[in-house]
């Protein structure tokens, strides 16, 4: 399911295109944001990022019309938006920021109810949907839909600001920093989820980032800005990588290019080992069986939906008689679609050597050890070498490198 390429998506989502537009605030002598052209295609994922000041916020803002272009057009899925009425517009883009963004003193629910309540839906319908986007995007429905937002963790309200913007199922979803306020770990979890339910909606996403990271691991195309909204590159990951445009783009990407290629390597490119699973309840000898026969020393523990609860070693599982359904918080899962760093990050952060691997859905299919990762990085290493001395040589041949 994440494994999707973007070609052979299902697409819900709309094309994007700025025509020359240009935003001038008043009392500034340079516009923020001047002449921008871009085509953005139905379905991805772009990433905006850029140094701070640069018309980031300005140009995702300029598309659903919190803030009014001063020149140029702005068309979705070819309609002119520039001459619609601003607030049906808005209630047919989703908006998500840095915070999570929602009312304070209600409840999930109704947070996630707001826009379809606007457009009149029923309450059965809204209450299915809330359901839906609640499971989407990763949180028990009976759990947290009649939470208020305090009783949630940063990571938990930025996953119903994500749901809440999906709620009336708009094509295109614009997000500013929206993983900006969460430790390092949780961010990884919504990076990939986020990849999850674009490659399952097919919507068209905007996202802003300062951390170029970020940027190449959400984006299918990412759009490099510097001062004045002006386009230093606009291309996928790779050739960004491969040839920066401009010496803006070169600095801005930095020198470590081998570690940067950590974040271009996904962990579905890496062979991961198998791991034994175990459900709870199950009599814990015939785990311990099943684990030994196939040369392992310790099992997962999955729920019903194939979800890690916990990694225990079998020597642990012999202490019970059955196996437990203790929830380990601190389990190191990365996604199939997280990039090699989130894995050597998790694992180093849960003192590990490994990391569990699940799929789009996140169930586990799979275990990677620190080993596997150190051999993909010695590989590059040595890959980058033989380019450098590649480059060397045929700059003293006299020939422009290929
Ligand atoms: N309401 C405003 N009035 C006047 N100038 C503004 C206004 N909003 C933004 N600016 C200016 O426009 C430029 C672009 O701002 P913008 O918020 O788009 O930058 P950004 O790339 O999102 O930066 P950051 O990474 O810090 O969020 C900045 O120079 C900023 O000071
Ligand atoms: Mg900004």
């Amino acid at each position: 399911m994440t494994d999707v390429p973007a070609a052979e998506r299902n697409v819900t989502g709309e094309s994007i295109t700025l025509d020359g537009v240009v935003k001038r605030y008043r009392g500034q002598d340079k516009p923020a944001v001047q002449r921008l052209d871009l085509e953005i295609p139905a379905g991805q994922i772009v990433a905006f990022v850029g140094p701070s000041g640069c018309g980031k916020t300005t140009t995702l803002k300029m598309i659903n019309r919190l803030i009014e272009p001063s020149e140029g057009r702005i068309l979705i899925g070819g309609r002119d938006v520039t001459k619609e009425n601003p607030d049906k517009l808005r209630q047919s883009i989703g908006y998500v920021i840095q915070s999570g963004g929602l009312f304070p003193h209600w409840t999930v629910a109704k947070n996630i109810g707001a826009i379809p309540r606007v457009l009149g839906w029923d309450k059965q319908r809204i209450a299915e949907r809330t359901e839906y986007l609640l499971e989407l995007v990763g949180l028990d429905p009976r759990t947290f839909a009649d939470r208020l937002p305090k009783d949630m963790s940063g990571g938990q309200q930025q996953r119903v600001g994500v749901a809440r913007a999906l709620a009336a199922d708009p094509p295109v979803l614009l997000m500013d920093e929206p993983f900006g306020a969460v430790d390092p770990i949780t961010r990884v979890r919504l990076q990939d989820s986020l990849i999850a339910i674009q490659h399952e909606l097919g919507k068209t996403i905007v996202i802003v980032t300062h951390d170029f990271e970020e940027a190449t691991k959400l984006g299918d195309k990412v759009l490099i800005l510097s001062e004045g909204g002006k386009v230093e590159q606009y291309a996928t990951p790779e050739e960004i990588l491969a040839s920066p445009a401009t010496p803006f783009v070169e600095e801005f990407v930095g020198s470590g290019a081998t570690l940067r290629h950590l974040t271009l390597s996904r962990v579905r490119d890496v062979e991961h080992s198998e791991v034994i699973t175990a459900r709870v309840g199950e009599p814990s000898r015939e785990v311990i069986a099943r684990a030994k026969s196939a040369g392992h020393t310790w099992v997962v523990v999955v729920d019903e939906h194939g979800k890690p609860r916990s990694w225990p070693t079998l020597d642990e599982l012999g202490s019970k008689p059955e196996v437990s359904d203790y929830l380990d918080k601190r389990l190191p899962v990365v996604a199939l679609t997280s990039t090699l760093n989130d894995a050597l990050d998790s694992m180093l952060s849960a003192s590990q050597g490994g990391v569990l691997v699940t799929d789009g859905r996140g169930s586990v299919v799979g275990a990677l050890t620190i080993a596997s990762v150190m051999e993909v990085i010695r590989g590059q290493l040595a890959d980058a070498r033989a380019d450098e001395h590649n480059d060397s040589y045929a700059s003293h041949a006299g020939e422009t490198p290929s």
